[in-house]
């Protein structure tokens, strides 16, 4: 099946930080692809939308579980959040917050590491590098990685950290996987449960991994100031 690329909001993609910064991740204007799904994707290599990015989320995780209400809501608190970034990075973080668990959708199953498989899909269409890179390495996704010997291709995207990174974690580790709004130990309680049983390896990564989760939402609270309570902004369409 053939996807085109369609213009959208031209809102830049600023500053391709990581290590593949001047490396070409979109291919051609036009891009063959194995999934069933028609989609509109973003404008030209180098902008970002965040409507197309909820268009193609929806597209891909509507029929899955409850993973598009989470979707929903990570997006509408990345808009609520979105000061605690620079100004010009706002709408990849709203694109990322949509996108960041498309690689749960069954047509993209590969590696079954849905940060990974999410990115390398989205990669394949011709996203920016950054937003590529921001849902290859959600949620301290690497800890994970690493328990499953996949490092090496998570690192094929870059990981930039910083106050976007942060934010994408705050935005995901406040809706439950079923779309409902939570505090950071009763989503990590949730994520310890899901998990249990899972061999050594595992176990050390979550132990690895909450400390980084912690931090990052620890981040974005002081960013918002003491005692500030944030709604979700509902978005457009989708509601
Ligand atoms: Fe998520």
């Amino acid at each position: 099946m053939r996807v085109r690329l369609l213009a959208a909001d031209p809102v830049p993609c600023h500053g391709e930080r990581g290590s593949r910064d001047d490396e070409d991740v979109s291919g051609s204007e036009e891009q063959t692809m194995s999934s069933e799904t028609d989609v509109a994707v973003s404008g030209p290599k180098g902008f970002v939308s965040g409507q197309a990015a909820l268009d193609l989320a929806h597209e891909l995780l509507s029929g899955v579980d409850a993973r598009w209400a989470h979707t929903r809501l990570a997006a509408a608190t990345a808009r609520s959040i979105a000061h605690t970034v620079p100004e010009q990075d706002r709408e990849l973080l709203v694109a990322a917050a949509a996108l960041h668990d498309v690689g749960y959708a069954p047509a993209l199953l590969r590696s079954g590491f849905h940060p990974l498989d999410g990115a390398d899909h989205l990669a394949e269409l011709g996203w920016p590098v950054r937003l590529v890179g921001l849902v290859a390495h959600h949620s301290g996704s690497r800890f994970m990685a690493r328990a499953r010997g996949l490092v090496d291709r998570l690192d094929a995207y870059p990981d930039e950290g910083g106050a976007v990174a942060d934010a994408l974690v705050y935005c995901d580790m406040t809706s439950t996987p079923d779309g409902r709004e939570v505090r950071l130990a009763e989503r990590l309680q949730e994520m310890h449960a899901r998990h249990r049983g899972d061999p050594a390896a595992e176990r050390q990564a979550r132990r690895e991994r909450e400390p980084f989760l912690r931090a990052s939402v620890a981040r974005v609270q002081a960013r918002l100031g003491p005692g500030r309570r944030v709604l979700p902004v509902p978005t457009q369409q989708h509601r």
